[in-house]
C-alpha cells in the first residue's frame, strides 16, 4: 500500500474490503491490494484432500484432485473482477438498502489468473445432452433463510465453453490467498464477480439455472419493488454481463486540487470483452466534454487506464466520466436510470465534486 490508499472495511469480520484509490501505472493489482468480497469466512481447506466434483447432466461424472487437474493444459487469462455491488453508495441518495453492503468505485480489482480451462475440465467429462447451465458451488458455509450450504451460483454452457473462463489455482503468479479461493476458483470474465466462485468444490451441469440462494434470490436486476417484501428479487433477472462503465480514481471525491491544470485519472471497460472506444471527461456535470487519453491500454477482459487534463477555476465542480465501447453503447447520464431494488450494477456517469483552490 502507498501512504495515499487506504484499505476500507464494510463489515465487523473483515471480510468485505478493498483499498480506494487504486494506482494507473499497472493492469494488474497487485495482490495486498485487491478487493475482498465473501458472504461466509473463509474455510481452511487441505489441498491435499481437496477434491472437485464433477456431474450432473454429463457423460462421466468424475472428482478430480489437484494432481488430475494439473494435467489440462495450463491456462492464463487478466481479468478484472467487478462485484456487483460496485458504486452501490451512490444510490443511498435516492433512498435506503437495508441489508446491502454500502461499496462505492473500490470493489474492482485486476488479476492475472492462473489454472485451466473450464472447458477443457468439461470436455473431460463430456456435457450430456440437455445440460445448459453450469453450477459452480464453494465449499464455504454461507448462512440464509435458517439454512446452510456453499456459495454457489451458474454461468450459462456457451460463456463455460469459451477460452476466457478459467479454473485458477494462481493469482498474479503465486498460489491463490485464502481469501481468494484456495486452492481453485472459478474466474468468469466480464461477468459479475459473484459468478467467480471461490473455494470451489463442486460443478454441476443441469438443464436450468443453479437453485442456490445466490443465483435465485440474490445477484438479480430488478427495478419492481415487491410490496409484500420490499426485498425479495426473485422476479427479477439474475445478473451475467458486467455493464460498460468508467470510474474516477484521481482526484478523489471532496478533494481540494489546485485551481488551473487537473490531470484526471481513472478506468473505463466495455461489457461483454467489448473495447472501451472513447472516455470523455466533463468539468462541469456533463455540460462540457474533453476526450481523454488511454494512457494504459486493458487486455480483452480487463479495464484500461485513461487520463484527461482539465482547466479548474477556483471554486467547486462536479467532474463527471462516461465511456462509450466498440458497439456504440455509452452510460446512463442518471442515477434513476440504473436503480434497482438491492442497488446492483450502477454504471450512470461517474461524478465526483471537488473544490479548486
Ligand atoms: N465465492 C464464494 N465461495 N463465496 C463468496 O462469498 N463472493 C463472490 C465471488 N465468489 C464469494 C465467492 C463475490 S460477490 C465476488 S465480487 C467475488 O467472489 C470477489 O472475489 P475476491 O474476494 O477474490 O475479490
Amino acid at each position: 500500500m502507498t501512504p495515499t490508499n487506504h484499505r476500507l472495511v464494510h463489515d465487523p469480520d473483515g471480510l468485505n474490503t478493498a483499498t480506494w484509490p487504486v494506482g494507473t501505472d499497472h493492469l494488474v493489482t497487485p495482490v495486498d491490494l485487491f478487493f475482498t468480497r465473501s458472504h461466509a469466512p473463509v474455510p481452511e481447506i487441505d489441498p491435499a484432500t481437496w477434491r472437485l466434483e464433477v456431474g450432473g447432466l454429463v457423460d462421466h461424472p468424475r472428482t478430480f484432485s489437484l494432481e488430475e487437474l494439473g494435467a489440462f493444459p495450463r491456462r492464463d487469462v487478466t481479468a478484472t473482477l467487478v462485484c456487483a455491488g460496485l458504486r452501490r453508495d451512490e444510490f443511498l441518495t435516492l433512498g435506503p438498502l437495508p441489508g446491502e453492503l454500502p461499496w462505492g468505485p473500490e470493489a474492482a480489482s485486476t488479476g492475472r489468473w492462473t489454472g485451466v480451462a473450464l472447458r477443457d475440465v468439461l470436455h473431460a467429462v463430456g456435457p450430456a445432452d440437455g445440460a445448459c447451465h453450469v453450477e459452480l458451488v464453494g465449499l464455504d458455509r454461507v448462512e440464509r433463510l435458517g439454512q446452510q450450504f456453499g456459495f454457489g451460483g451458474s454461468i450459462d454452457l456457451a460463456k463455460a465453453l469459451s477460452a476466457e473462463v478459467v479454473l485458477a489455482s494462481e493469482l498474479n503468479g503465486a498460489p491463490l490467498p485464502p481469501a481468494h479461493g484456495f486452492p481453485l476458483r472459478a474466474v468468469v470474465p466480464g461477468w459479475i464477480g459473484a459468478r467467480s466462485v471461490k473455494w470451489l468444490g463442486r460443478i454441476r451441469l443441469s438443464a436450468g439455472p443453479s437453485p442456490n440462494y445466490f443465483q435465485s434470490r440474490a445477484y438479480r436486476f430488478q427495478r419492481e419493488i415487491n410490496p409484500r417484501d420490499p426485498r425479495d428479487i426473485t422476479a427479477g433477472v439474475a445478473l451475467s454481463d458486467v455493464p460498460l462503465n468508467a470510474v474516477i480514481l484521481h482526484p478523489t471525491a471532496d478533494r481540494v486540487v489546485p485551481a488551473g491544470r487537473l490531470l484526471v485519472r481513472g478506468w473505463a471497460m466495455g461489457s461483454g470483452g467489448r473495447p472501451v472506444a472513447t472516455v470523455e471527461v466533463s468539468p462541469d456535470g456533463g455540460c462540457d466534454w474533453v476526450q481523454a487519453r488511454i494512457s494504459v491500454p486493458g487486455a480483452a477482459w480487463s479495464w484500461s487506464f485513461w487520463e484527461a487534463a482539465l482547466r479548474l477555476s477556483p471554486g467547486c465542480h462536479t467532474l463527471a466520466v462516461r465511456a462509450t465501447d466498440s458497439a456504440g453503447e455509452t452510460q446512463p447520464p442518471s442515477l434513476s436510470a440504473t436503480w434497482n431494488v438491492k442497488g446492483y450494477n450502477n454504471n450512470a456517469w461517474h461524478r465526483v465534486v471537488v473544490r479548486a483552490e
